[in-house]
């Protein structure tokens, strides 16, 4: 599907953002573990969070939905799930093969997890090798390196573990195993991934005790107590109608119900540093996780450098921030973000590619990128390879472009931003076509 944008003189209204993505699979994963029912209130319906729905159908859990935004997930307790009859199907959300992998492990039956093509050729070895030293029986192809992923469950171990680069999805699968195993299991990152995943068994009774970039928990738990949840809005959507509203002459819209959890706001922080003025109002406490409003208008920008803690802060907000910085004066550098290249897409690659087609003046480098502002961009075909995060990022650069831009490969933007196109419609009038 290719998506047509206009330029457009402004942005301007209010929106409430998607539910967090991040948020939402672990409240289905959690939820399907829980002693009992668990309402989830905000949940984001896209393909990403499908994905993860319907491999808990598949392993026996039901969930069942109250009209828009409201779910209830069936817990069937930490050893309720049935062997599946099928493949379970990741689509192409890496969140669910990573996190599920960590679950699967533990359990007392046989799984296969798979996906699509673009799923497929992401790496998995490093999920795999830590299960495996926690005692784990799971293979996968190329030296067990990339899906499909083959699971029998059996019992597990603690271990110490550190990270070789931070990853909220690594962290993640390895604290979830360590549920279901004997003994202390240790997980030291890097740099600050976030942290929904240690939150979300706080909350529902597990002892995980963090400690600086160092987390732990004791196996195996008996219960995960079932508990309602409220998603917060993913700062990761609102990012594109931020920087839309910041960069479009005249604009003003109000980004209703933005998490502000500070394991996510890194992007905040690199607008603020430079020149943006964002202040956060109604800063408020949902469901264990911050959130608050955030009123936007355009405003001047110069460069900045980005590397280390902050990049895996804002790890998905690399495309709309390069877009950012072809608007702003002087120089942007982005280091040590050599991840970007295993998302959805080589994301240095693609992005660098498609803002250069439309006159940007960007450089890749090996761990991240170098972009020259200010320049106009003039409309053209852009491909987004099929990477929501570069087509909606596409399309902002659309609205500030001259004349028409076709962004190609935009039907990937529902994996996690169902409503995109109708707020793009909303907000830019008339740009959408
Ligand atoms: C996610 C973590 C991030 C992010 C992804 C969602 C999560 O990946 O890119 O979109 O929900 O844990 P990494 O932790 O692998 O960097």
């Amino acid at each position: 599907m290719n998506l047509r944008v206009r330029s457009a003189s402004r942005l301007e209204g209010e929106i409430s953002l998607p539910g967090d993505k991040s948020i939402t699979h672990r409240a289905l994963m959690l939820g399907a573990l829980g002693a009992g029912p668990s309402r989830i209130q905000g949940y984001l319906d896209g393909e990403d969070c499908r994905a993860t729905m319907g491999c808990l159908h598949a392993l026996g859990v039901n969930v069942e939905q109250h009209g828009p935004g409201r779910l209830t997930v069936q817990g069937v307790g930490l050893r309720g799930w049935s062997e599946p009859a099928d493949v379970l199907d990741c689509v192409r959300s890496g969140t669910t093969m990573r996190l599920l992998a960590g679950l699967l492990v533990g359990q007392s039956f046989y799984s296969v997890l798979s996906g699509d093509a673009q799923l497929r050729r992401r790496p998995m070895g490093r999920v795999i090798a830590p299960l495996r030293q926690m005692g784990a029986q799971i293979w996968a192809r190329d030296g067990h390196r990339l899906p499909p992923l083959s699971i029998s469950g059996t019992t597990l171990c603690g271990i110490e573990y550190a990270l070789p680069v931070a990853s909220a999805q690594v962290k993640s699968c390895l604290l979830l195993a360590g549920l279901y195993a004997e003994g202390r299991t240790t997980v030291a990152e890097p740099g600050p991934s976030r942290d929904h995943t240690e939150r979300m068994l706080r909350a529902r009774g597990v002892h995980v005790v963090t400690d600086g970039l160092t987390h732990r928990l004791d196996g195996p738990v008996s219960e995960l107590q079932a508990l309602d949840t409220i998603v917060p809005g993913d700062l990761s959507s609102g990012a594109y109608f931020l920087v839309g509203a910041l960069l479009a002459p005249r604009s003003r819209v109000l980004l209703r119900n933005v998490g502000a959890n500070p394991t996510r706001t890194g992007l905040l922080d690199v607008l603020r540093q430079m020149g943006a003025h964002l202040p956060l109002h109604d800063e408020r406490d949902e469901g264990g996780e911050p959130v608050a409003d955030l009123w936007v208008e355009p405003q001047a920008l110069c460069g900045a450098e980005v590397g280390g803690d902050l990049v895996p802060r804002m790890i998905d907000e690399f495309p709309i921030l390069a877009l950012a910085a072809t608007q702003a004066q002087g120089v942007t550098r982005v280091r040590d973000a050599a991840e970007l290249r295993v998302k959805e897409t080589d994301r240095i690659a693609t992005t660098v590619e498609a803002l250069r087609t439309l006159g940007a003046r960007i450089e890749a480098t090996p761990d991240g990128f170098v972009v020259e502002g200010p320049t106009p961009l003039q409309g053209a075909v852009v491909d987004s390879h099929g990477d929501h995060r570069l087509a909606m990022t596409l399309a902002i650069a659309g609205l500030l472009a001259r004349g028409e831009t076709i962004v190609l490969g935009a039907e990937s933007i529902p994996d996690s931003y169902p409503d995109f196109q109708a707020h793009l419609r909303a907000l830019a009038q008339g740009a959408v076509g």
